[in-house]
């Protein structure tokens, strides 16, 4: 293994992003370009949009990722984007644009599964902060499209030194992915979009443990996730309580106005929907923590990283720190900008597939559905 430069390219949502990484470890560029401002006034993304945005930005950010990382194109050794899985017309022009790329500069193009990304911005940070994960691990991918959980194994792979990783699906969500639950909840509250970052904040002031909303109640694999019915729940509890219509509407009034920050926000809340954020959080917190780590112990493993936007979230990693703590288990996170989507955990996920000599040819194509496992 050596110190070979990857250039990422991600496009699956709603960010264009491109990065330069050396040895699958060393982030020299990230570049984000995210399109949350265009998507905001729709309050999701908006899949026609966010192909012609990734579009216009592809060229100046994969430009800056080079140039920040102070290299040439022709310094790097291979090409790593993402196949999938995400919204097609987005994908397409990351895939496209690796193609055209690898060809003009007579570089290995290497495919990216999204996932597999996620898993490696945890060993990225690790790597960061100067920690060697154990593996096995459960891996934890939490994010506005995705929830699903991994069983993450590693194996040496022949002379080379590269390690393979291999993954075994263990559970996912029926419905929902959590981060989609905080989208919604937020614009049924008018507390904007994205909703995680501002209800992360406002649960802060709000009791936890005053609305009990009860775990979904599914039958089959334990390990599997549902959070379509909470937001049902939260639109429930706000027709039986329309005395926090008019608040709502103070809020609407204030996003228009392109006021959006928790500060603006926190005083145009009453504590009632305080309460109603916080528990809502701490429902969905303290689920996704108890499934996973109820997945660690059957599979007998000691390690656990959670992965993808939500993982941002304050409560939930102090929350899994400690519970993780108090049954044995060490858990892992990326930082806040490697949480969400981004290009150097797709570099990272490409640099063991270089080194084993995998290739894509000039056929790749997108796939919005691509399993990881
Ligand atoms: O990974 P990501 O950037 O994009 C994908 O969905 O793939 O994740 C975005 C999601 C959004 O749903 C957003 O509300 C959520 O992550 N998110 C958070 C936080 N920051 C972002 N959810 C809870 N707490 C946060 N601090
Ligand atoms: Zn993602």
């Amino acid at each position: 293994m050596g110190d070979e430069l990857i250039l990422g390219i991600e496009s699956s949502c709603d960010e264009t992003a491109a990065a330069v990484v050396a040895g699958g470890r060393r982030i020299l560029s990230s570049v984000v370009a995210s399109q949350v401002a265009i998507h905001r006034k729709y309050g999701g993304v908006v899949p026609e949009l966010a192909s012609r945005e990734h579009l216009r930005q592809i060229v100046p950010v994969v430009r800056e990722a080079i140039e920040q990382a102070g290299i040439t194109l022709p310094d790097v050794s291979a090409i790593a984007v993402t196949r999938g899985p995400g919204l097609i017309g987005a994908l397409l022009v990351g895939v496209t644009y690796g193609k055209v790329l690898s060809y003009a500069l007579g570089k290995p193009l290497i495919a990216v599964n999204h996932l597999e990304g996620h898993v490696h911005a945890v060993l990225l940070e690790a790597h960061i902060a100067g920690k060697v994960p154990e593996l096995p691990a459960v891996c934890l991918i939490v994010s506005g499209g995705h929830t699903i959980l991994y069983y993450v194994k590693t194996e040496s792979a022949s002379g080379n030194g590269a390690s393979h990783f291999s993954y075994a699906r263990i559970g996912g969500t029926r419905d929902d992915a959590a981060g989609e639950a905080y989208d919604k909840v937020a614009k049924l509250l008018a507390l904007g979009y994205p909703g995680g970052p501002v209800i992360d904040q406002l649960a802060t002031h709000g009791d936890p443990n005053k609305i009990q909303f009860g775990g979904p109640k599914m039958k089959g694999n334990p390990f599997d996730f549902s959070f379509s019915g909470i937001k049902t729940a939260v639109l429930y509890h706000l027709r039986r309580n329309p005395q926090l219509q008019p608040e709502i509407e103070s809020r609407q009034a204030a996003l228009a106005r392109g006021e959006r920050t928790a500060a603006v926000l926190l005083p145009l809340c009453s504590k009632e929907t305080l309460d109603l954020v916080a528990s809502f959080q701490h429902s969905v917190v303290e689920d996704l923590i108890s499934r996973t780590l109820d997945a660690a112990e059957q599979y007998a493993v000691r390690t656990v990283f959670v992965s993808g936007g939500v993982a941002a979230n304050s409560a939930l990693r102090k929350a899994f720190e400690a519970e993780g703590q108090r049954r044995g288990l060490q858990s892992y996170f990326p930082s806040r900008a490697l949480s969400t989507d981004n290009a150097a955990m797709i570099a990272a996920a490409g640099y063991p597939r270089f080194v084993a000599g995998e290739r894509a040819t000039i056929l790749l194509n997108a796939e919005a559905n691509l399993p990881l496992a």
